[in-house]
């Protein structure tokens, strides 16, 4: 079956999620291939299996050559502490979701390796009725991720203005990516979770001090896991940091995967790809919660219940 005709497969058998984004009403599939709402805004699926649901052109700064990097570098396993400890936190939930599918987002996906490797690890370990949707406002992120998977419903969009209905995703996962709390709240399930990723001070610092040399301030997260807390009742959150090693045939794509190398000189650049390893930090610190209506009194067993849970995780 052709990529785009597996999309509207999948798009026709979700579509009860779909709202427009333009005035929020249902949405349909017309044939061939666009999807179009009551008041007929239309979005047209690709023939590489994705939907565009911009309202207009953007300015995006994740371009393909980064993207493409970012899926090297993801293949290459730097992510993975990242991916299996996802994994982990998402077959807790799963575990016990009385939902007869479960729906997770990745707001913010790129190029789609983390969300396709979270589905693929959940299914082999358990026949689970999952369906995985990817949403980013990079078209060359999302092209990349459609050509890799096609299991996925792959959406190019601003994750703060959805193409999804109140209440329709058991889990959000926003991984190194901007988020938006007010939408995520009305997309989430009631006893949705939402994961998010965030960078530690000394994440990629050998780069940061590679190319600044301290003349850019420390990095902080203080503001961001501030406002995770100001917006979801945290139930679990985990730092993760050590040193690893990066063979030299893949240290262009670490630089090129971040903005870091942006205005820096060829001669720092070079300086790096001359380096036969290079020493890297891995750090950051993953935040998992709910919403905070989770605590009304007549919800505050649920909430217990779910502390209790991922306490131990
Ligand atoms: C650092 S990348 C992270 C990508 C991926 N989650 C990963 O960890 O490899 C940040 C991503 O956020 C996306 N992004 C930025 N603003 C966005 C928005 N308003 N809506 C959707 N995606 C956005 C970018 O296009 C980019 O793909
Ligand atoms: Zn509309």
């Amino acid at each position: 079956m052709k990529k785009i005709d597996i999309a509207k497969n999948l798009l026709i058998s979700n579509k009860d999620m779909l709202s427009c984004p333009k005035c929020h009403s249902n949405m349909f599939i017309k044939n061939p291939y666009s999807l179009i709402c009551q008041n007929n805004h239309c979005f047209d699926l690709s023939k590489r299996g994705y939907v565009n649901f911009l309202l207009g052109s953007v300015k995006v700064n994740y371009n393909k050559e980064m993207l493409n990097s970012r899926y090297i570098v993801s293949q290459y396993g730097f992510f993975n502490p990242i991916i299996d400890k996802i994994t982990q936190l998402i077959r807790k939930k799963i575990n016990t979701s009385k939902n007869s599918q479960v729906r997770i987002l990745d707001a913010g996906c790129g190029e789609g390796y983390h969300l396709s490797s979270i589905i693929k690890n959940l299914k082999s370990g358990g026949n689970y009725n999952l369906q995985g949707i990817g949403i980013d406002i990079s078209k060359d992120g999302i092209s990349i991720a459609s050509s890799h998977s096609k299991e996925i419903i792959w959406c190019v969009g601003d994750l703060a203005n959805t193409p999804y209905k109140n209440g329709q995703f058991d889990i959000i996962t926003n991984i190194f990516s901007p988020s938006n709390y007010f939408e995520f709240n009305r997309i989430l399930r009631d006893d949705g979770l939402v994961i998010k990723v965030v960078p530690g001070s000394n994440y990629l610092i050998e780069l940061r001090n590679g190319f600044y040399q301290g003349e850019k301030d420390n990095y902080s997260n203080e503001n961001v896991l501030q406002k995770f807390k100001e917006n979801f009742h945290v139930l679990y959150s985990e730092h993760i940091h050590h040193k690893t090693y990066v063979e030299k045939k893949y240290i262009k794509d670490f630089i090129k995967m971040t903005p870091l190398s942006w205005g820096s000189s060829n001669e720092s650049i070079v300086q790096f790809l001359n380096q036969d390893s290079l020493k890297l930090s891995v750090d950051f610190i993953i935040l998992v919660g709910i919403k905070q209506s989770k605590d009304q009194p007549e919800n505050k067993q649920f909430l217990e219940y779910y502390k209790s849970e991922y306490h131990h995780s």
